[in-house]
């Protein structure tokens, strides 16, 4: 078969059916950006040309692409089980992996809910965060507290304490009972700052607000992500999250951490939590948990909720709560493999160290046109840019497709913001090329 056949076979010639989420379609199908292939830090396109990954596929494949100890894992396990009911049934590795994962997080984090999505590991957890209070006799603290520009996924629990305007003003209603929390961005105070801003940990006081003006009898819960990414990367101020925590126990408030994006290395730790010395009541998970290879999230749970749950009579159901592809074996698989790629080549201990180097370099952009911020924490990064006269979001967005298509680099644009979050077996040589490259894309643009 020739080159140009193969090509013709994985080239789709209709784009029409598959309505694409979160983008936009038409200007997509105009002209598709595809990757039919990926090997470490790169995807390749239709055409056999390589893409360096700037953003590890979606904030997930923190292990980089098609690992080998991975792929086997999950041939392997496709071939021995393929199924099993997650509900009155389990298959035993699904016991091994809620253990490693626990030994992963800190304090007395050590049960672990399973599901498919960073989506559904939020509304389990504010599903528990309900039940919980419910039990143990606080049955009037229904009100969940989220934060203005959080991205908690995009189910009705998650976008009703998101606070992404376009994601909640297509959809009417959401849940009732909810209030927001001032996000924790400020340019003037804040413009580029390496790692976590000086200023802002006093905007956690405001809880004290949202406690005097409904109660604290009233409030089951607080979500904040440690580092909102899908609002452009914006690190939590220093001292803000301790803060929170203190306030959360003032008032018998659970605390949850969203990780789905910071856990599993992103941050240089195995969960943000450990970054910041804070020890959340429940810690969400999904993406690098199985580095983004099958579809897996998940909800870490503090002693002392789960154990109040485990009361009745013992034939009876505890939480009326789970999905057919909770622990999904192959996801499972994925999970174990992942988690012992992550440890023996330390690649959250290499994120960590990567990290002063990764802010020089994203540092550099600073004097090119129009770049009003740059943001970063662990292996992240953002750059804001100035927009064009009446069309907002656009110079970003040409900017990542002339990446795509011209320069062989995949970042995200997000608003007027391009981001970039790489996996963390990225090289020197790599980060140096990504930002040699964002230069370019940017100059270009002004
Ligand atoms: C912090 C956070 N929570 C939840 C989600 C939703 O995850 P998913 O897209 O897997 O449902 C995301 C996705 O980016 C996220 O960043």
């Amino acid at each position: 078969m020739s080159a140009a056949r193969d090509i013709d076979a994985i080239a789709p010639n209709d784009l029409e059916a598959f309505w694409i989420p979160f983008t936009p379609n038409r200007s997509f199908k105009k002209r598709p950006r595809l990757v039919v292939r990926a090997k470490d830090m790169h995807y390749y396109k239709p055409d056999g040309k390589a893409v360096l990954d700037g953003v590890a596929g979606m904030w997930c494949c923190n292990a980089g692409h098609n690992r080998a100890p991975i792929v086997a894992a999950i041939q392997k396990q496709a071939a021995e089980l393929d199924y099993a009911p997650p509900f009155q049934y389990a298959m035993p590795q699904s016991f091994t992996l809620a253990t490693r994962i626990a030994a992963l997080a800190p304090g007395d984090l050590d049960h672990v809910f399973f599901c498919n999505s960073g989506s559904e590991a939020v509304d389990t957890a504010l599903k528990i965060a309900l039940a919980y209070q419910k039990l143990k006799g606080d049955g009037s603290r229904t009100r969940l507290i989220g934060r203005e520009r959080g991205y908690h996924g995009a189910g009705f629990g998650g976008i009703s304490v998101g606070g992404i305007v376009a994601n909640r003003k297509q959809f009417g209603n959401m849940l009732a009972g909810i209030d927001h929390l001032p996000h924790t961005y400020n340019r003037d105070e804040q413009a580029f700052s390496r790692g976590e801003p000086e200023w802002g940990a006093h905007l956690a006081d405001d809880l004290e607000r949202i406690v005097a003006l409904h109660d604290a009898s009233t409030i089951a819960a607080v979500i904040v992500e440690p580092m909102a990414g899908s609002t452009g990367v914006l690190p939590t101020p220093k001292g803000y999250l301790p803060r929170l925590r203190a306030i959360c126990d003032k008032y018998g408030i659970l605390l949850i951490f969203d990780e789905v994006i910071t856990g599993f290395g992103r941050l240089g730790h195995a969960f943000a939590a450990e970054r910041y010395g804070v020890i959340p009541d429940m810690i969400t998970f999904a993406k690098g948990v199985t580095s983004g290879t099958a579809p897996m999230g998940g909800v870490l749970v503090r002693k002392g909720i789960y154990d109040t749950f485990m009361q009745g009579p013992e034939h009876v159901i505890e939480l009326f709560h789970g999905y057919t592809y909770s622990a999904h074996p192959l996801a499972v698989a994925a999970g174990i493999a992942t988690l012992e790629l992550y440890r023996e080549e330390k690649l959250f201990e290499r994120a960590k160290k990567l990290e002063p180097l990764w802010y020089d370099a994203a540092m550099g952009l600073k004097q090119e046109p129009g770049v009003l911020d740059i943001r970063m924490v662990g292996l992240t990064c953002a750059v804001d840019l100035s927009s064009r006269p009446d069309a907002y979001g656009k110079r970003a967005y040409e900017a990542m497709e002339r990446a795509f298509h011209d320069e062989g680099l995949m970042i995200r644009s997000l608003g007027e913001t391009l981001v970039l979050t790489p996996s963390l077996v990225i090289s020197e040589a790599q980060i140096g090329e990504i930002f040699e490259i964002m230069a370019k894309v940017i100059r270009a643009g002004a």
